[in-house]
């Protein structure tokens, strides 16, 4: 058996690789562009291992998505391949319409095909899991309760009005199509691996560098933070048990305001790493112009997973930061060939550009 992954040279999906690798063992066919934020570094531990074979390609290209699943079977799409930094849709929003919208159209047609024509067993087992943002929901005022699955899409952004798109054409597949899909809606995520572009790995990059920690608006708006390995382990048991046609909201029970985040992460680095350029290294907090349109506050209300899949985080914030400060300290070569653009270096002489 197999399952296809898209976007897995990508943040989440390549923490996810590693994970089914190690827990389930079961082959992977890595579908990705490896568009800035695709890094096969992130992979280099599966070198070589047969059970990992890596894909160069769009998501939007329906004949090669059609190839692979006619060479492979897989019994399982797992799409996490998306545009997925909400200041980048603000700059430029033409790519998140490209690929998070018309990319998951193309999927699902492929995927609809290659399932119309399975068995009946293969069939009833084959799984389409989306994995989404919480961003689809909104903003919450401050005594507003979590989002729960029922809670009416807002989304506020171009990202996240893509991401929402792509939840509707996935939701309309099963509707109308019977395809076997899953939804799941993820709280914001941190760990190895992030494009230091979001909040935290910026953070530690920037204070380890001595320059500005950049604070959006007053630094109060709340999110809610959750360990990437427990995102990983969320999609395996949604996979496994979860109910065709259903969604599932992932979240930490970790509601923190962005200062809180980054004088966390600045405590960490004081105790860890006395030597830097500038310490204490909260002197570097530097106030910046908010984002656009900034959502104030998300809150997961993650009750139905643990009610119905019992799956609960195993890291509170306070392990998961801790651990995720140690990482990026342990692989600062790995920050800085992004910083610096080596791993593209890598790709452009392994695809040819
Ligand atoms: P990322 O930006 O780190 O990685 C995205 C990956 O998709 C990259 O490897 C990129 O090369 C690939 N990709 C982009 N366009 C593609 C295309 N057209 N065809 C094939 N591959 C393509 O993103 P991430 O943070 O790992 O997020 C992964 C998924 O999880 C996204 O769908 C995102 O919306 C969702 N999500 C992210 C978070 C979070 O906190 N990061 C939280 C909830 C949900
Ligand atoms: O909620 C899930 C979402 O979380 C995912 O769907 C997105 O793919 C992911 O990028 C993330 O979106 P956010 O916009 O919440 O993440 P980001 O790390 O960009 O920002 C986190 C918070 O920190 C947000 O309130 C903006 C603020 N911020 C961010 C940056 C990059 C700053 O104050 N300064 C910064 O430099």
């Amino acid at each position: 058996m197999t399952i296809l992954v898209t976007g897995g040279a990508g943040f989440i999906g390549s923490n996810f690789v590693l994970d089914w690798i190690e827990a389930i063992g079961e082959p992977v066919i890595n579908l990705d562009k490896l568009t800035y934020a695709g890094n096969l570094e992130n992979l280099a531990a599966l070198a070589g291992d047969g059970r990992h074979v890596f894909v160069r390609g769009d998501i939007q290209d329906d004949d090669m998505v059609d190839k692979l699943l006619r060479e492979h079977q897989p019994r399982a799409i797992i799409h996490f391949a998306a545009e997925s930094h909400v200041d980048r849709s603000i700059h430029g929003p033409a790519e998140f319409i490209q690929t998070n919208i018309n990319g998951t159209f193309t999927l699902l047609e492929a995927a609809r095909r290659h399932w119309s024509a399975l068995g009946d067993e293969a069939k009833r087992r084959f799984r389409f899991l989306h994995v989404s943002t919480d961003e689809v929901y909104g903003s919450l005022g401050p005594r507003e309760p979590a989002f729960a699955e029922t809670h009416p899409y807002q989304p506020n952004s171009p990202y996240s009005a893509s991401k929402a798109a792509s939840d509707h054409l996935v939701r309309a597949y099963f509707h109308t199509y019977g395809l076997p899909t899953l939804t799941t809606n993820c709280s914001n995520n941190y760990g190895p691996y992030q494009f230091p572009e979001k909040l935290v790995p910026l953070v530690i990059a920037n204070a380890l560098a001595g320059k500005g920690l950049p604070i959006y608006g007053d630094g109060m708006n709340v999110r809610d933070w959750l360990y990437v390995g427990d995102h990983c382990a969320a999609i395996r048991t949604v996979l496994a048990r979860g109910a065709v046609g259903e969604t599932y909201n992932i979240g930490g029970c970790n509601e923190k305001p962005n200062m809180e985040v980054v004088k966390t992460i600045c405590r960490l680095l004081d105790e860890m790493h006395p030597d830097s350029p500038v310490t204490p290294h909260d002197k570097l907090i530097t106030y910046v112009k908010d984002r656009p349109g900034h959502d104030r506050r998300y809150a997961i209300d993650a009750a139905k997973i643990g009610r119905e899949l019992a799956w609960r985080p195993a890291q509170t914030f306070e392990t998961g930061i801790c651990s995720t400060v140690r990482w990026y300290l342990d692989h600062q070569d790995w920050v800085r060939h992004v910083q610096t653009g080596t791993y593209r270096e890598w790709i452009a002489e392994h695809y040819g550009g």
